[in-house]
C-alpha cells in the first residue's frame, strides 16, 4: 500500500480540468536541451499530454453515457495520478478508480494527490506491477469499467492482463509511443511486439493505429473476446486506440474478420488491402505491374465509430478545456474521416513522385470533387486526403489542379 509522504525532490503544484496535482518541477531536470525532463524526474510527468487527458475525459464520459450505469476505472501505470484523478474528479457516474504503479516514489505521490483533492472516497493508489493488479481484477465481480494503459513505450505487455481484467461491453484504452517500430523504421521489433509488419509509407500513423487495434483484436480472440474500435487517433509523438470489448467466441471470429494486410506499391503510391494471407511473392501492382510490398496483419476495420465520436463532440461543448480548440478540430475531423476510404495520399509525396509541384490542399480537393471523386481530410496529416481516386488517375487530377491555376 502506497503512503502519502513528503517528497524528497522538487515539486510544485499545478492544476488541470478540476484538479490540482503536486508534480515533480520539470525545470529541474530539463538542464540540457537534449534532455527530456519528463523521464528524467523521479516520477513521471508530461504536461503536454494534457490534450490526451482531456480527450481521455471525453471519451470515458461518452463511454459512460453508452452505457448509462455507474462504472470503475482502472488506470495501473499512473505515474503522478493525474489521470485518475481526473477521471474521479471530472467523468460523471464514476464509482471508483484503482490507480497503480511499480514505482513506490510514483504511488506515494499519487496518494498524496488524492488526498490533496479529497477523492479517497472514490480512488486508490497501489504500488504494484500493473499486470499483478489487472490479474488481481479478474475474476468476474472485480472487474472494471475501462482500463487505461499509457505506458513508457509499447502498451502490449499490459494488453493480456487488460482485456481479462475488463468485464463483457468493457472499454479498452491504450496509448503507444513506440513511433519508430510502429513506422517501420524498426520494423522487427515491431513484428515481434505487434505481430505485424509496418511499412514506411506517407499513411505510416495510420498503418500504427492499426498495427495497435490488430494486436489488442489478437490478443484478445486468444480469451474469446471480439473487439469495437469506437476512437482512435495520432497526436504529436503517440497513437491511442479506444476499443469495446465484447465478450463470446463469435464475437471473436467476427472480429477477427477485420484482420488483414495493407499492399502498397512504391512505385506509383497504389494501395489495396487483403484478408487472404500475405505476402504473395508474386502480387503485382494492378496500376503499374511493380512487385507489391505490403503491411500486416493489421486491423482494417474502423478505426472511428461516428456515433461515439458525436457523444464526444457534445461532451466537448460543456467542457472549458484549454485544449478544447484543438479538440473539437481532431473530432470534427475523425468524424468526417470516419467512413472514408481506408489509407491517405499526401499531395507532397504524391507530387514529388510525379515530378510534379504540388498544389494547394484546397484546389486539389475541388478537383477530385468536381470530377466526381471522394475528397475527404484527414487528422492524421493536415496535407493527407482519402479518396477513391486510383494513383493513376491521382497524377492526372494533380496535372488539372496545376493547369488550372
Ligand atoms: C508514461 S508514465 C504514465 C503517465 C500517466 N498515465 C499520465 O497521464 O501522466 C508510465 C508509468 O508507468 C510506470 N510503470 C512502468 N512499468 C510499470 C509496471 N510494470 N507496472 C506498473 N507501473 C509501471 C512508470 O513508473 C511510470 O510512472
Ligand atoms: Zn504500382
Amino acid at each position: 500500500m502506497a503512503n502519502a509522504q513528503d517528497t524528497q525532490y522538487p515539486t510544485e503544484t499545478v492544476t488541470e480540468g478540476k484538479i490540482k496535482v503536486v508534480v515533480p518541477n520539470l525545470k529541474a531536470y530539463g538542464v540540457c536541451p537534449s534532455d527530456y525532463a519528463p523521464s528524467r524526474a523521479p516520477v513521471f510527468y508530461n504536461p503536454v499530454m494534457e490534450f490526451n487527458r482531456d480527450l481521455t475525459v471525453l471519451a470515458f464520459q461518452a463511454y459512460q453515457r453508452l452505457v448509462d450505469r455507474e462504472i470503475t476505472i482502472c488506470e495501473p501505470l499512473t505515474a503522478t495520478g493525474i489521470r485518475g484523478l481526473r477521471f474521479a474528479a471530472e467523468i460523471h457516474g464514476v464509482k471508483a478508480v484503482v490507480s497503480g504503479d511499480i514505482n513506490l516514489r510514483s504511488a506515494n505521490l499519487a496518494t498524496q494527490n488524492v488526498a490533496l483533492n479529497n477523492l479517497q472516497d472514490c480512488m486508490e493508489v497501489q504500488h504494484k506491477d500493473a499486470n499483478c493488479l489487472l490479474i488481481e481484477h479478474s475474476a468476474p465481480k472485480s472487474r472494471f469499467d475501462i482500463i487505461d494503459i499509457d505506458p513508457f513505450g509499447t502498451p502490449v505487455p499490459h494488453l493480456d492482463s487488460a482485456v481479462q481484467a475488463l468485464r463483457n461491453k468493457g472499454l479498452l484504452a491504450a496509448t503507444a509511443t513506440d513511433m519508430a517500430p510502429l513506422c517501420g523504421v524498426h520494423a522487427k521489433a515491431c513484428v515481434r511486439k505487434y505481430g505485424g509488419r509496418p511499412l514506411r509509407t506517407e499513411y505510416c500513423q495510420e498503418l500504427a493505429v492499426r498495427l495497435l487495434a490488430g494486436s489488442i483484436a489478437s490478443i484478445a480472440a486468444k480469451h474469446d473476446i471480439g473487439i469495437h474500435v469506437l476512437f482512435s487517433h495520432c497526436s504529436d509523438h503517440y497513437i491511442r486506440v479506444y476499443a469495446q470489448i465484447g465478450y463470446g467466441c463469435q464475437k471473436a471470429d467476427e472480429s477477427l474478420k477485420n484482420m488483414g494486410y495493407v499492399l502498397h506499391c512504391f512505385n506509383c503510391l497504389h494501395r489495396e488491402t487483403a484478408t487472404k494471407p500475405f505476402p504473395d511473392a508474386a502480387a503485382k501492382c494492378p496500376e503499374c505491374g511493380n512487385k507489391m510490398n505490403y503491411a500486416g496483419p493489421l486491423w482494417i476495420g474502423k478505426i472511428f465509430d461516428t456515433h461515439f465520436i458525436d457523444l464526444m463532440i457534445e461532451g466537448n461543448l460543456h467542457t472549458a478545456f484549454r485544449s478544447s480548440g484543438k479538440i473539437t478540430k481532431l473530432l470534427s475531423l475523425t468524424h468526417e474521416e470516419a467512413d472514408a476510404p481506408l489509407t491517405y495520399f499526401v499531395l507532397d509525396k504524391m507530387s514529388g513522385k510525379f515530378g510534379l509541384p504540388a498544389p494547394s490542399v484546397a484546389a486539389f480537393f475541388q478537383t477530385l470533387k468536381n470530377n466526381g471523386y471522394v475528397a475527404v481530410a484527414t487528422h492524421f496529416n493536415s496535407r493527407g486526403v482519402r479518396t477513391n481516386a486510383s494513383s493513376f488517375v491521382m497524377k492526372e487530377m494533380v496535372q488539372k489542379t496545376l493547369a488550372s491555376r
